[in-house]
């Protein structure tokens, strides 16, 4: 039997599991509560509904009709050759962004594990900085802990789609949503944790300028998990009968959700006691670990609010792996030497570790020549991935579903009116290049 989810359910948890990662926890919270607060979330929820629903539905079609993963589906569409770099690029995509991704999710796994054996008790901001940078510095400890997360991953690969990816989603996700809707509740009833909530959704219209909107837009692409393939790999797996529409609308509402909750956790706690919002690696693993140390239970607290973190992100670790192990199935089933998912996994696996390898060398001083631009490989595989390569890869799905295969819209879907079209067509590939325009300070 072909691979694919048995269920509507399965599909819809999958996809949500894959968007719901890092970018909805240690992203948006801060970028909402910096950039106007309920203004912001305002514009990122238009952003995600009038870019993302049609990105998003249109990469689930493509899998769906096309029936491929990345490899095939633009050549299967299309009828040509011509379409394949699109191919490549997702896979290039993906396997960037993962050399970073991979490498966070294991610090997620390490702080867990640390949460567990109570080290930070009693440690002040201080201290728990100058853990993070020996830590951070410590090459075999990030090793262990990146090749611990592509292995789980890879394990839950190993099996066919509805055994492996479906099944876990099933229960990993309804367990994420139950663990953040507890702690958003604990968190919003601690003293003092009313100013967090203001922080975070107080509107501040004065904030948005055209750079914010560019911003919520480029923010709302990465949490859908636009533009690297993932959703076309797992709408090649979507029951037949499930509607590209309802299941998109309902990723998309899910993921707004789980955002707006991970907000809720974070800035009520930093504000009750007296901390100042931070974002990215200094909020997950120095701001939180310290606020933690001042509640009811520090051990229980940081260690539920580490496992969300891991549960949050092998979810999208699973579905960014998914992309690779499909494509090279499908792309050596054509070839003398066909690959099993097994091998597939193997093999994915091992450039996983290779990749990753080079950003944790290169971010530890320890390949200085892997520096580029002044950054390291660490930086640069986020900021190339995140500001060009997932913009360019909707902006180039968006003209060859939009201008060149159109017809495969008008038959599948309803909502591929004329309105869509005009925004596949037109409207979201201008906004995007003007999105370019802007991440290379050409405004
Ligand atoms: N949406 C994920 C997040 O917000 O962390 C990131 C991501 C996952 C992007 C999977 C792309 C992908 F295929």
């Amino acid at each position: 039997m072909k691979n694919s989810f048995s269920s509507k359910i399965g599909l819809l948890l999958a996809a949500a599991g894959s968007a719901i990662g890092l970018g909805s926890i240690w992203k948006f919270p801060y970028i909402v509560g910096e950039d106007g607060g309920g203004a912001f979330i305002i514009i990122y929820i238009i952003c995600s509904f009038i870019f993302g629903l049609p990105l998003v539905m249109n990469e689930f079609l493509i899998g769906k009709l096309s029936c491929k993963s990345a490899y095939g589906a633009f050549r299967t569409l299309s009828g040509t050759g011509h379409w394949q770099w699109l191919s490549w690029l997702t896979l290039s995509t993906v396997m960037i962004l993962q050399s970073f991704y991979f490498v966070v999710t294991g610090w997620c796994f390490y702080y867990m594990v640390e949460a567990a054996s109570n080290t930070f008790a009693g440690m002040d901001a201080n201290a728990l900085t100058a853990y993070f940078d020996t830590f951070s510095g410590n090459i075999s400890a990030m090793t262990v802990y990146a090749v611990i997360a592509i292995a789980l991953t890879g394990a839950v690969l190993w099996f066919d789609v509805n055994k492996g990816i479906e099944r876990l989603s099933k229960i990993l996700m309804p367990l994420l949503f139950i663990m953040l809707i507890v702690m958003a509740i604990h968190m919003v009833m601690l003293d003092g944790g009313g100013t967090g909530l203001r922080f975070l959704f107080e509107p501040n219209f004065s904030k948005i300028t055209p750079k914010i909107i560019l911003e919520a837009m480029g923010l709302s692409f990465f949490t859908l998990s636009i533009g690297v393939g993932a959703l076309i790999t797992y709408g090649g797996y979507m029951p037949k009968d499930q509607n590209v529409t309802t299941a998109s609308l309902q990723m998309i509402v899910l993921v707004i959700l789980v955002s707006l909750l991970a907000g809720t956790i974070v800035f009520p706690a930093v504000f009750a006691y007296g901390f100042s919002p931070t974002q990215g690696p200094e909020l997950t693993f120095i701001t939180l670990p310290e606020v933690f140390q001042h509640m009811f239970s520090p051990t229980l607290t940081s260690v539920s609010f580490f496992a969300l973190m891991c549960v949050a992100a092998l979810t999208s670790t699973i579905s960014m792996m998914e992309v690779p192990v499909a494509f090279i199935c499908e792309a050596t089933a054509e070839t003398r030497y066909p690959l099993s998912r097994h091998q597939s996994v193997i093999v994915v696996g091992v450039l996983h570790v290779l990749t990753n390898l080079l950003c944790i060398l290169s971010m530890t001083g320890h390949a200085p020549y892997l520096t580029i631009n002044g950054h390291n490989i660490f930086d640069n595989a986020n900021i190339v991935s995140t500001d060009f390569l997932i913009p360019f890869g909707a902006f180039s799905t968006a003209i060859f579903t939009g201008w060149f295969v159109p017809k495969a819209l008008y038959k599948s879907s309803r909502l591929a009116s004329i309105v869509y079209l005009i925004l596949l067509r037109w409207i979201i590939p201008v906004a995007i290049f003007i999105v370019f325009l802007d991440s290379l300070n050409v405004l």
